[in-house]
């Protein structure tokens, strides 16, 4: 199945075809269903091991399950977290060590353990002022370091009522895409500006469109193959109530989730996936 769908991906692109069908069929064929619990500036300890404590069971083995801590508490959630969920970084610079105040490097995730990172999020972009060109190359470096990443894109409010929202996304995944070759270890998160922390969750129809619409620009500017495999989370006011329908999307392969991973609820967003 597997094979056949990728290889129509590869025909439909050798002929410029946007074959939509084909990576429709690629859905089929198992880009694993990934949950990101993204706590941001958020947690103690005693906090820590009570969102714990509701992961340590009833989680559905075939979604991979990450959380993504603040810097300070990542070798405290590396020692307490069960072993079916992964640990990413907020957030690292694109240099090994040296003199960057405040910032923590690739090789210092690894050398904990960490194996994931979170990039490019939309408040690192919009309160901290990172640039699409700045983020890709994080990606980059995070990615030759060996880290997993998790890439955020997403358009405002403005953007969106502005009718650009895909040339936004488009623009901030090109950014990426100048910068590396091989999206092995890239889950890209779709997370609409105006949908995060909101409780204005884009419909399920919103988000398919956007997910569909990236995946078919990555097939004409990237590859088919990744345009097939690559892994588009949806993240914004995602709960333990709307999980289900937008985890029925077939282009929307998990979520990133803000402040429903902090809560009892997040094992239902991590069960999502019928
Ligand atoms: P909320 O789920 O709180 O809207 O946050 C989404 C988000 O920013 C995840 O990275």
């Amino acid at each position: 199945m597997k094979s056949v769908c990728r290889a129509n991906a590869y025909v439909s692109e050798a002929h410029g075809i946007k074959n939509q069908e084909a990576l429709q069929c690629s859905n089929t064929m198992g880009r694993k269903f990934v949950v990101g619990g993204n706590w941001k500036m958020n947690g103690t300890k005693a906090q820590i091991n009570e969102i714990l404590g509701n992961l340590k069971s009833g989680l559905n083995a075939d979604t991979e399950v990450i959380v993504g801590v603040p810097a300070i508490y990542l070798d405290y959630v590396k020692s307490q977290a069960p072993a079916n969920i992964e640990v990413a970084a907020q957030n690292c610079y694109k240099a090994d060590k040296g003199a960057f105040t405040g910032e923590i490097s690739p090789l210092m995730l690894k050398d904990i353990g960490v194996n994931w990172v979170i990039l490019g999020h939309s408040e690192r972009r919009q309160i901290f002022g990172e640039s699409d060109d700045l983020v890709a190359e994080k990606v980059a470096f995070a990615l030759s370091n060996g880290l997993k990443v998790i890439a955020c894109i997403g358009e405002t409010l403005e953007e969106r009522e502005g009718g650009k929202t895909n040339e936004v996304v488009f623009r901030q995944t090109q950014a990426i895409a100048n910068k590396i070759k091989d999206w092995t270890n890239v889950v890209i998160a779709y997370e609409p500006v105006w949908a995060i922390g909101t409780g204005k969750t884009a419909t399920p129809e919103q988000a398919q469109e956007v997910h569909k619409d990236l995946r078919q620009w990555m097939s004409t500017n990237v590859s088919g193959d990744v345009a097939s495999s690559v892994r588009i989370q949806y993240g914004g006011s995602v709960t333990g109530a709307n999980c289900k329908q937008l985890a029925s999307q077939p282009d929307i392969d998990g979520f990133l989730v803000g402040g429903a991973s902090l809560k009892p609820e997040f094992v239902d967003i991590v069960n999502a996936k019928q």
